[in-house]
């Protein structure tokens, strides 16, 4: 440990050498000052670790020279302790108000001298060594916060790349899915007609002919059969693929259609209620996440939740569009977060949170579930 070093100021030459011998003594550093004007001097080169000051000196009393040290940042942490033969507790609460630590009193006892100012030395030392690591910890802590900063930023990039990309993908999708319904309804939907008309025109040929009704009438029939299920089948998965209607007739037909169609195969009492005031402003990203939420909802009632009924609201005023779906069946059994290979709920949220929107699911065992989708008309930034 360094040599610790000591300012003693005192006007009158014997206390000064007495002292001065006294923390000599112990090999404390000493340095002397005859008076406040000295004392000044010397701290501007000297940076003492504990300050001996006398209270009565001529011209400048060791109260003011106190005050003046204070004032001065680098002494803040340095213990200044008075010397004096006055016991006046006005005095002491003057200097204790000044900024000093602790009072010696005059007659000296030198073992009182050296423990008082060891303790302080102490204390000096510990405050010093507190005042270290608390810098030392806020700086660390603010590298810290730097760095959490940067990488709570690229995580927030990263998550705004994922959620465009989300986005183009679901854009992709959807528009291949269009394309492919099309092509099946237009092109695949044509030749089943055509080899429809021409079975019909072979039927009629055949019907002349006397072996045809023993032998030809069963395959023919076969035939039909087969075209008429192929063509049902076709018109399905387009439907499936994109509905035609939400593209030709509109967001509230294509929605009743296909509420209308699942009441018909699960014989579910379904209570719809869509309220969009005729609007034709619903664009395509609108129109297709609506149609889809009630559709993937529709399905997960039909899959999961064992329903008596089902209540459908789809509801639309200029600055937003809700859409309410709710049953009366066995609710979510677990509901603790996301389940394996099960992306319909996490496609429903998905979906809203593209446009601006938000999820809300609530369900309890036995209490039913409602899938509540909010979305502005406008993107929210
Ligand atoms: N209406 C409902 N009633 C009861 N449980 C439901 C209902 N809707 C969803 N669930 C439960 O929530 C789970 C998650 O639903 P989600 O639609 O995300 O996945 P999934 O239907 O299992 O599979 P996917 O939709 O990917 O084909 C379901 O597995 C089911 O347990
Ligand atoms: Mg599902």
């Amino acid at each position: 440990m360094a040599q610790e070093e000591i300012l003693i100021v005192d006007d009158s030459s014997s206390s000064l050498m007495w002292l001065s011998e006294l923390m000599s003594g112990v090999n404390y550093k000493v340095t002397c000052a005859k008076n406040a004007q000295d004392a000044l001097s010397i701290l501007d080169n000297v940076n003492p670790d504990l300050i001996l000051l006398d209270v009565d000196m001529p011209e400048m009393s060791g109260l003011e020279l106190c005050v003046l040290i204070k004032k001065q940042e680098r002494f803040k942490n340095v213990p200044i302790l008075f010397q004096s033969v006055l016991a006046d507790s006005n005095i002491r609460i003057e200097g204790l108000t000044a900024g000093a630590a602790d009072f010696l009193s005059k007659p000296y006892n030198p073992d009182e001298i050296l423990l008082r100012v060891g303790v302080h030395l102490k204390l000096r030392a510990l405050q010093t060594n507190l005042e270290e690591t608390v810098a030392k910890r806020t700086e660390q802590l603010v590298t810290e916060i730097a760095e959490r900063k940067i990488i709570e930023a690229d995580l927030l990039q990263s998550k705004t790349q994922l959620r465009q990309l989300a986005e183009h993908l679901q854009n992709v999708r959807e528009e291949e899915r269009r394309r492919i319904a099309r092509e099946i309804h237009d092109e695949l939907g044509q030749m089943l007609s055509l080899a429809n008309i021409e079975l019909k025109t072979l039927t009629i040929l055949l019907s002349g002919l006397d072996c045809a009704n023993t032998q030809l009438s069963p395959v023919l029939q076969r035939l039909d059969y087969s075209l008429k299920k192929s063509a049902e089948t076709a018109r399905s998965i387009s439907e499936n693929l994109r509905p035609g209607m939400l593209d030709t007739l509109g967001l509230k037909p294509a929605l009743e259609f296909h509420i209308a169609n699942f009441a018909k195969i699960t014989k579910l009492a379904c209570h719809t209620e869509i309220r969009l005031d005729n609007r034709a402003d619903i664009d395509d990203h609108h129109a297709t996440v609506v149609f889809r939420v009630v559709q993937e909802s529709l399905t997960n009632i039909a899959k999961h939740a064992n329903a008596n009924s089902v209540s459908i609201r789809v509801i639309g005023s200029e600055e937003w569009l809700l859409v309410m779906i709710e049953d009366d069946g066995v609710g979510m059994q677990n509901s603790g977060g996301p389940r394996e290979n099960s992306f319909g709920l996490i496609g429903m949220a998905e979906r809203a949170e593209m446009l601006g929107g938000e999820l809300v699911v609530e369900s309890s065992t036995g209490g039913g579930t409602k899938i509540e989708v909010f979305l502005p008309m406008r993107r929210l930034e």
